[in-house]
């Protein structure tokens, strides 16, 4: 085990202030996921952190953010793996997660956890009666 900050881009809409950047220390084994690392602080730091995620094997691609400012899949890649790219990038103190994939913009914040069966079936309802 090791611990490692993620720096985590967060985004509130309904506070009418913008994105800002949060920080939560975790205690991972370096060959786990980012996804684990944040699915860790949502459980023991703040469950208001939404994550996107569903079949956690690198299959249905739901769980795509920047981590470092690059594009890639939470669950594929290692946290210690993002440490190690942090390092070389010097500037930052640990891995950097931006929730906001590609083409979703800062919206991919602020999803249901889809994690949660319940939350996927809600959101899931929710895209397809336009609510
Ligand atoms: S959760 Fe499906 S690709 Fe990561």
């Amino acid at each position: 085990m090791a611990n490692y900050t993620l720096k985590v881009r967060r985004y509130q809409p309904e506070s009418g202030e913008g994105a800002y950047w949060e920080e939560f220390d975790v205690d991972l084994d370096p060959s786990l996921s980012v996804l684990d690392g944040l699915l860790q602080a949502k459980d023991r730091d703040d469950g208001s952190l939404s994550v996107r995620c569903s079949c956690r094997a690198a299959i249905c691609g739901s769980c795509g953010m920047k981590i470092n400012g690059q594009s890639g899949l939470g669950c594929k890649t290692q946290v210690g793996e993002a440490q190690s790219h942090a390092n070389k990038m010097a500037s930052a103190s640990g891995p950097k997660v931006d929730g906001a994939a590609p083409g979703r913009g800062s919206e991919g914040a602020s999803q249901s956890d889809l994690c949660d069966r319940a939350g996927a079936e809600e959101t899931a309802r929710k895209r397809f009666s336009g609510d």
